[in-house]
């Protein structure tokens, strides 16, 4: 399976897709918690990884109905580092997975610039094996001029290590750099989700109602929408209830949180909110970071 499927909608799909596309505010970026492929699994008496594996065709599905409907940004959580722990085959299931659909991506390149998907893969990618970073490197670089859908994965992620990560690179790079200049805008600039808005919405599957240590710095002001139906189970009716969640919920949402969020985006880094000697810091760190992804990329 690709990573775009090409999903084929019914007519009375087509007409709710665009309810819902010419409804109330879509969100921009939405987050996905694939939750309770192994009690698919289980239910259908497969494999594990073969649970997983359905899954990530389920991700499939998802990228296009966000394509269609018109949705910016997608994070998806694909692999916790808590997820090391568990047993070793699943793990190496796991890796594997991840190592067959990256090296499809590569060859996939003129189907995602057709559809204009960026990958990036947010997490802490120096606790994979080489030829998974490499891989993961080669990805980002290979779709990094698409700009019409922008893909998240995290891989071997979770925020209490994105934050812990974050203020080490402000000590580790940040010279010259006193407490004043600390602030949630240096933070956010400092996380692998930099690139990326907060998520409007976050879709987790399966009945689990917990965050699970994805995006929490992030969450501040996302709609919660929790659904019961296993994600290799998830279909665009559960997808299109989700997204009817947040337009209602939004309607509901104050105007004032609605103008500090639009102030946010509004910052950036070119605005001289920034003293010199950070703006300076956070140049130093982006060069630091391409090298690193260009060093991975021709090991
Ligand atoms: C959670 O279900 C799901 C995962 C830990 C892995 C999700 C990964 C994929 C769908 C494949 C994605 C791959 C790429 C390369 C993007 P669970 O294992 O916790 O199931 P359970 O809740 O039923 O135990
Ligand atoms: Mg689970």
């Amino acid at each position: 399976m690709s990573w775009v499927s090409d999903y084929k909608y019914t007519w009375l799909q087509t007409l709710a897709m665009n309810v819902i596309k010419h409804g109330y505010r879509l969100p921009r970026h939405i987050a996905f918690v694939m939750d309770g492929n192994r009690r698919y699994a289980n239910s259908q008496h497969i494999r594990k990884i073969e649970g997983h594996s359905k899954g990530f065709d389920k991700l499939a599905d998802c990228l296009r109905w966000c394509l269609d409907i018109g949705i910016r940004e997608v994070t998806t959580f694909a692999f916790s580092i808590e997820n090391f722990k568990r047993s070793e085959e699943e793990v190496t299931g796991l890796l594997d997975l991840a190592r067959e659909k990256f090296s499809k991506l590569l060859l996939e390149g003129p189907k995602l610039k057709e559809h204009g998907v960026r990958i990036r893969v947010i997490g802490n990618i120096s606790l994979l094996p080489d030829d998974l970073q490499k891989l993961i490197s080669q990805t980002m670089l290979e779709t990094e001029t698409n700009d019409k859908l922008f893909l998240n994965v995290a891989f071997s992620y979770t925020s209490r290590d994105e934050i812990t990560h974050s203020i080490e690179e402000i000590l580790r790079h940040g010279d010259g750099m006193h407490e004043d200049d600390i602030s949630e805008r240096l933070m956010d600039e400092c996380l692998y989700s930099r690139h990326s808005p907060p998520p409007d919405l976050l879709f987790r599957t399966s009945g689990e109602t917990r965050i699970s240590d994805f995006l929490m710095w992030q969450l501040s002001s996302t709609v919660l929408y929790f659904t019961k139906i296993l994600w290799p189970e998830i279909t665009i009716w559960n997808f299109l209830a989700g997204i009817f969640t947040y337009q209602r919920d939004s309607l509901h949402m104050s105007s004032f949180k609605t103008q500090e969020r639009l102030k946010r985006a509004a910052v950036s880094r070119n605005s001289n909110f920034y003293a010199e000697h950070v703006q300076n810091f956070l140049h130093r760190l982006d060069i630091y970071r391409r090298d690193i992804l260009l060093k991975w990329s021709y090991l």
